[in-house]
This record gives structure tokens, C-alpha cells and sequence, in this order.
């Protein structure tokens, strides 16, 4: 139902669930005592609105004028300016204490020989790198070869994917029990070739990521716009989305045991790495939006890797971005050397 309101003076004790607001004057309006969960206002001008002792839970305020506004007292403009010149600079800032992650993800790449030969010579090129944390992730038939061979070592193991029920008739797949039980540490979920190939959706990540979760397991998720949605300048709908979706109903102490991988479809493979700037841009927003959902202290905390055509080349200057922690390396990781100088990269970065 759409209607027209003007010169709303007092909105009390409603419930105003889901409703949808736009481009509407409620200025001097009064909410009181309101259920205003999932209520959604934009492009509104909400100068001197009153807004007291309401349920304001997944309430979502956008382009809106709020000069005046107050909720239970509090100037909504004043806070907001508050946000933008500390909290959001302040978002940017301790680099240094988040935790540098290079990931392989080898993707369906090496035989066990191939993937032993490949870890012994690794080993010995990263043994006194000390702050990164250096990932294999790899196929499931070399789990076992990769977690012996990396034993006493500073190379963690990973899987590719896992399946999100803990046991059953599922042919073909792995559950997130059986990787913790061989002592995997990460699991790589959400890759857009899952996505695109497997027919992998948000829920499904979702519903990997709390059943890798709950086997202790430390979950890659990745995110990441297809060409055609970049150039239609929605990339951030489409992370927005994504992170939404994939981390639902995921407790704030869970979430900082993920790890996020910013991984843009058209960067896979194909040889064209998203520019720094254009890594740092979307990494930034996904620790902005981590930061409105779970807070800044968990936003802060987590590690967002860039990944998508990262070599030996480029590596450098893409950590060496504010919001860049790391990367998930597809091709590069399959040769010891580029591999380790992306480590060292990091480790500078
Ligand atoms: P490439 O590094 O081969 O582009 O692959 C990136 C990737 O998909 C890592 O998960």
C-alpha cells in the first residue's frame, strides 16, 4: 500500500515492521514507543525528527537529512560527524595489528607427488618468515601428503571447500568434521568457481561457513562482482549482499575467526589484477560494512585478503594497501618462488 503523508506530527506505539519510506518530508515528526525493526527510510528529510524509546533493530537510514534528529536524546548529525572524522579514519588505521594471510589455493592442480615436491621446496624458502601466516590450500586427495609434509612447520594446511552437513547421503562430498579431524586449519568457501561451476549460493556459504565454523575450522569465504556488475557500478551492492548473506546469523566472535577474501570475477585467472587502488577501495568497504553489522572492533580485527592474478609482480604494492591483508593466490602459488615473494611482499607490507 503506498500512501501520501504530510505533517505527521506524533507516530506512537505502532508497529512499523519492514515498512518502507522514501523520498518524503517528515520533518518535526515524533516516534514513540515504535516497533521500527527492519524499517527501511530513504532519501527522506528527517530534520528534527524525535525518535524515543523505540526498537530501531536492522533499521536501515540512508541519504537522508538529519539535521535536528535525535534518538533518546542523542543528535544523530553530531554522531554521524563524530563517525566520519574519528571512527572511520580511526577504521583504517591498525594494519599493523591484524594478521597478514597468504593463502595458495592450488584449486585442481598437483598430483601428491607433485604437491609434496612442491611443499618440500616451499618450506625451505619461507622457514624464517615469521609474520605471515603462510596457507596451501589444496585439493582433497592431498591433504594427507601436504599436512605431513608441512609438519613442525610455519605452512598451515587448507581444503577447497567442505559440504555443510556433518555426515550423510551426499556423494562426492566432504564434511567439515573429517578436514578438522586430519588436522586442516582453513577452509577456502564461496569461490566464485564454486559459485559459477557448482551452482554454490550465499545460503550455501552460509550454511558452509557455520558448519566449518563449528568443526573449528577457519573459513575462507570469498566475495567478489562480475565484470558486468562493475560496470554497471554495483559493486558494492553485490559485496553488501554477499557479506550479508554469507556471514547470517554468525556471532561476532565466530566471524573473527574468517578470514574475507575480496576476489573480483574478472580477476581470476585471466591475468588482470584489479589496480591497488581498486583492491583498497572494496576491501575498505567490506571493513566498513563488517564495522556497521558486528562494530568496529570486530571489523578491525579481520583479515581481508585481495586475490585474483596476484604474482610475484604486483604483490607489493597491493598489500602494501590500508585494507589489503593478505591474498588468496591462484596460479602463483603453484611455483614455490613467486609464492614466497608474495609471503615477503606481505611480510614488508
Ligand atoms: P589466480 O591467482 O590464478 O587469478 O586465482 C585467484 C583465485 O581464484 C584464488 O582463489
Amino acid at each position: 500500500m503506498n500512501i501520501k503523508c504530510e505533517n505527521i506530527t506524533l507516530i506512537s506505539e505502532c508497529s512499523s515492521n519492514d515498512l518502507h519510506i522514501e523520498r518524503s518530508g517528515l520533518q518535526n515528526a515524533a516516534f514513540s514507543e515504535n516497533d521500527m525493526r527492519g524499517i527501511v527510510i530513504e532519501q527522506c528529510n528527517l530534520s528534527n525528527n524525535c525518535v524515543r524509546h523505540s526498537d530501531l533493530t536492522g533499521a536501515c537510514i540512508e541519504s537522508c537529512k538529519l539535521d535536528g534528529m535525535t534518538i533518546d536524546g542523542i543528535n544523530v548529525q553530531q554522531m554521524m560527524d563524530f563517525y566520519k572524522n574519528n571512527f572511520k579514519e580511526n577504521l583504517t588505521m591498525n594494519k599493523a595489528t591484524r594478521k597478514a594471510i597468504i593463502a595458495g589455493n592450488w584449486k585442481m592442480n598437483k598430483t601428491r607427488p607433485e604437491a609434496k615436491a612442491l611443499l618440500d621446496e616451499l618450506k625451505g624458502m619461507v622457514a624464517d618468515i615469521k609474520t605471515v601466516e603462510i596457507v596451501a590450500c589444496v585439493p582433497f586427495t592431498n591433504l594427507e601428503t601436504a599436512l605431513a609434509a608441512t609438519e613442525g612447520t610455519n605452512i598451515k594446511i587448507g581444503a577447497e571447500n567442505c559440504h555443510f552437513e556433518k555426515s550423510g547421503a551426499f556423494t562426492g562430498e566432504i564434511s567439515a568434521d573429517m578436514l578438522a579431524e586430519m588436522g586442516v586449519e582453513y577452509v577456502v568457501l564461496g569461490h566464485s568457481e564454486r559459485r559459477q561451476y557448482f551452482a554454490e549460493t550465499d545460503e550455501t556459504v552460509n550454511k558452509r561457513t557455520k558448519a566449518a565454523l563449528a568443526a573449528g575450522l577457519k573459513p575462507i569465504v570469498c566475495v567478489g562482482e562480475l565484470l558486468w556488475e562493475r560496470e554497471c557500478n554495483i559493486t558494492e551492492e553485490v559485496i553488501a549482499r554477499q557479506i550479508k548473506l554469507d556471514f547470517f546469523g554468525i556471532k561476532a566472535a565466530d566471524l573473527k575467526k574468517c578470514v574475507i577474501a575480496y576476489e573480483p570475477v574478472w580477476a581470476i585467472g585471466t591475468g588482470k589484477t584489479a589496480t591497488a587502488d581498486q583492491a583498497e577501495e572494496v576491501c575498505a568497504f567490506i571493513r566498513a560494512t563488517l564495522a556497521k553489522l558486528y562494530g568496529a572492533d570486530v571489523a578491525e580485527a579481520i583479515t581481508i585478503q585481495y586475490g585474483g592474478s596476484m604474482n610475484a609482480a604486483n604483490a607489493a604494492e597491493l598489500v602494501s594497501k590500508k585494507n589489503v591483508d593478505g591474498g588468496l593466490i591462484g596460479g602463483a602459488s603453484l611455483k614455490a618462488a613467486d609464492f614466497t615473494t608474495i609471503i615477503k611482499a606481505a611480510e614488508n607490507g
